[in-house]
């Protein structure tokens, strides 16, 4: 496989992919996948699995992020850029992904079919510490052994291009202490069948998470399954109306923050699910399990 690009691009490419990724999480305030998905979608994906010298080593990774979410019309946090990139996962997944686009030469959208990016965020520990030799062997495993996997040109335009089908796949979760949109439960292990405790469900708790008109928790629910069930029981919903956004003087003089107390009562065990919609990184839940004697 002859390269797209020179080696001697190869460490910019990487750190320009790296940095793309931390800037719009980080500074842009971005979810990681849904701008995954808009990089996937833009000519700078192709751009830069091309080798396009103006791509893959001219630009810094804000000006590769902003580019990518000005051209899909998407509004977003322009923070400037601060010094000493590098530090996050993130950051890492798209240093990763350029080195082993390099090596391979698939385009990013066929690396997505069998190593999405939220799998490549999982494997920072522990490939983050080593030769990234073995990352590309890593993912190259995962690439053979799926049974499914055919040559890109191969594949139909569905294929290529996978869509969401259904809502459940758009929900969200992930460490509440890495990640600010995360819905966190307070609750006890334990109860006494039929006697009431407290539940609080908050976002934010470690990260807090902007509350303006323009970006905010706008409703948090609180659901039990009952061990063994397949259905969920709605215990509270809440809805978080004070944002300014009724108002010129944004962002005004009252806003609801994404934490609420409800009093509950269970007769069995089961599991709590919290979830919460943030109007622009949509819909994230968590759960915590609960015994009652
Ligand atoms: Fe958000």
């Amino acid at each position: 496989m002859i390269p797209a690009y020179s080696e001697l691009y190869l460490s910019d490419a990487s750190l320009a992919l790296g940095s793309m990724l931390e800037t719009a999480v980080y500074l842009f305030e971005v979810d990681l996948k849904e701008f995954w998905r808009l990089f996937l979608a833009s000519h700078v994906s192709d751009d830069f699995g091309n080798g396009l010298s103006g791509t893959v080593s001219g630009k810094s990774g804000w000006e590769l992020a902003a580019e990518i979410l000005d051209d899909a019309g998407i509004p977003f946090r322009r923070e400037k850029p601060r010094g000493g990139v590098g530090r996050s996962r993130e950051f890492w997944a798209g240093w990763a992904l350029a080195q082993y686009q390099w090596r391979i030469g698939l385009p990013f959208r066929a690396i997505e079919t069998f190593a999405p990016i939220e799998t490549i965020l999982l494997l920072y520990t522990p490939y983050h510490e080593m030769s990234v030799d073995h990352f590309v062997e890593a993912i190259e495993t995962q690439r053979k052994t799926l049974p499914s996997q055919r040559p890109f040109a191969t594949m139909t335009a569905k294929e290529k291009h996978p869509m969401t089908e259904s809502l459940s796949a758009t929900v969200k979760t992930a460490d509440w202490k890495a990640e600010k949109h995360v819905p966190v439960i307070t609750a006890p292990a334990a109860a006494k069948a039929g006697e009431p405790f407290d539940v609080e469900i908050a976002v934010g708790k470690e990260i807090p998470h902007p509350n303006t008109a323009q970006h905010h928790i706008a409703w948090m629910a609180l659901h039990f399954v009952p061990a063994g069930a397949n259905t969920s029981i709605e215990l509270a919903r809440i809805d978080l109306s004070a944002h300014g956004a009724s108002l010129s003087d944004v962002p005004g003089p009252a806003a609801t923050a994404p934490s609420a107390r409800v009093r509950v009562s269970l007769a069995v065990s089961g599991t709590l699910h919290a979830t919460a919609y943030c109007n622009l990184h949509g819909l994230w839940t968590s759960a915590a399990p609960i015994s009652v004697a």
